[in-house]
């Protein structure tokens, strides 16, 4: 008999973690670059009953019955990111941006292909051909990384790489790159050397829908993105493509490398998808692209090493070493211990290794969906440069732990849902 008594009552434990979970979120100043705070209808939409249907198989072509209402929502959330992003063909199931980017390799390569891909420690992600992903292991993985000296995408070497190598499949798009990436570039290359091209927009795809960053989509033959960065939706993954590679797409994500969907979260995909088309999104994204440089700027003026000299986009990396002469792993530490969330990442051509680095990345999407602005963003760049230079100072930590609880106090976040 199904247990109809809540959380609380049947599960203490996971109700406490989840509770203390929803306090840290509110208390800490968010700065990871991949994470955002998605809106009451989207939570909403994430749990529901949509969770027990099974449904493998696309709207219409199902392998189990009963699906009429999941594919309202399967066709709801396809018909809004068609619209959304000006695509032909739309596959909403990937679980997530790993799987997304499996399916596209999973339904074009072969293994012992030639994939280049940009490397990650000059931004690129595991799934574009680190030895560690499964990206890396099938493959033949060429890399191309960044100039030394501007710090930013070298066409060049692409070109010259993709050239020398002939690659099947050459993958654009970043986690770590605080640049606008030229697309067309990328496509005048592809097409140039006959490969395929794939864009993973996982962190831009709110600055692409609101037209802040070019879209990729004229110039690629397949767009991945995950729904959960800048996009503020749930976490998951999502493929754009041409028709002609349709097919192709959703046999390589269902038989070929997931089975049921997650109908729920595809039902708040939708959700995601509906918000990001209004004007209300459009100003967030803006908001995001000026509070990342406010912030930027204001650690520069106080004399911090901005990979690549800034950003045109939600986030980037400071260069510890040069700048406190910390490694990553110490100033994450030390500025998690006074209530800011970062993550510590290697910048181009880093003498230390992934664990422990030489950068910090920083990101504001969670925090201008709070609702903070340019003035917030310089009082956050203060905090953050008293962290850095005392980072082991209890004193330093507790004085900017209080000015971050009262900074969070101003700017409530689900407090009115419990
Ligand atoms: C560019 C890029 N692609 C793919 C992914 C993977 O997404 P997921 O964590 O949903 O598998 C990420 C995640 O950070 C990413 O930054």
């Amino acid at each position: 008999m199904t247990d109809f008594r809540t959380l609380e009552a049947t599960d203490p434990e996971i109700y406490e973690a989840i509770t203390a979970e929803r306090t840290r979120q509110s208390n800490q100043i968010e700065l990871i670059a991949s994470e955002n705070f998605v809106s009451r209808a989207v939570l909403e939409a994430t749990g529901n009953v949509m969770t027990n249907k099974y449904a493998e198989g696309y709207p219409g072509r199902r392998y189990y019955g009963g699906c009429e209402f999941v594919d309202v929502a399967e066709r709801l959330a396809i018909d809004r990111a068609k619209t959304l992003f000006g695509a032909e063909h739309v596959n909403v199931q990937p679980h997530s941006g790993t799987q997304a980017n499996m399916a596209v390799y999973f339904a074009m390569l072969e293994p012992g292909d030639t994939l280049l891909g940009m490397d990650l420690a000059s931004g690129g992600h595991l799934t574009h051909g680190h030895p560690l992903s499964y990206s890396g292991r099938d493959f033949d993985v060429v890399t191309y990384g960044v100039d030394r000296k501007t710090e930013m995408i070298d066409f060049d070497q692409v070109h010259q790489l993709a050239r020398e190598h002939q690659p099947k499949l050459i993958v654009c798009g970043a986690s770590a790159y605080s640049r606008i990436i030229d697309f067309e570039q990328f496509g005048k290359i592809a097409k140039d050397v006959g490969a395929l091209l794939m864009a993973d927009i996982a962190h831009i795809a709110g600055l692409v829908v609101a037209g802040l960053h070019p879209s990729p989509v004229p110039h690629c033959d397949f767009v991945t993105t995950t729904t959960h960065k800048t996009l503020r939706g749930p976490r998951g993954g999502l493929i754009l493509c041409r028709q002609d590679f349709a097919k192709a797409i959703d046999r390589a994500v269902f038989p070929g490398i997931q089975g049921g969907p997650l109908m729920h979260i595809i039902a708040a995909k939708a959700v995601a998808f509906n918000e990001a088309a209004g004007e209300e999104f459009k100003s967030y994204q803006a908001q995001l692209v000026a509070n990342a440089s406010a912030m930027s700027r204001r650690l520069a003026s106080q004399g911090m090493r901005m990979v690549s000299g800034g950003t045109d986009n939600h986030l980037f990396m400071i260069d510890v070493a040069a700048s406190a002469g910390l490694t990553g792993k110490v100033a994450e530490k030390a500025l998690e211990a006074a209530g800011i969330t970062v993550n510590k990442n290697t910048i181009p051509y880093d003498q230390n290794p992934p664990l422990v680095a030489s950068g910090i990345r920083i990101g504001t999407p969670a925090v201008t969906s709070r609702g903070m602005k340019e003035t917030e963003m310089e009082l956050i760049a203060d905090l953050i440069e008293q962290v850095l230079k005392g980072p082991e100072d209890e004193q330093v930590r507790s004085e900017v732990r209080r000015q971050v609880e009262t900074l969070c106090a101003h700017f409530p976040l689900y407090d009115a849902l419990w």
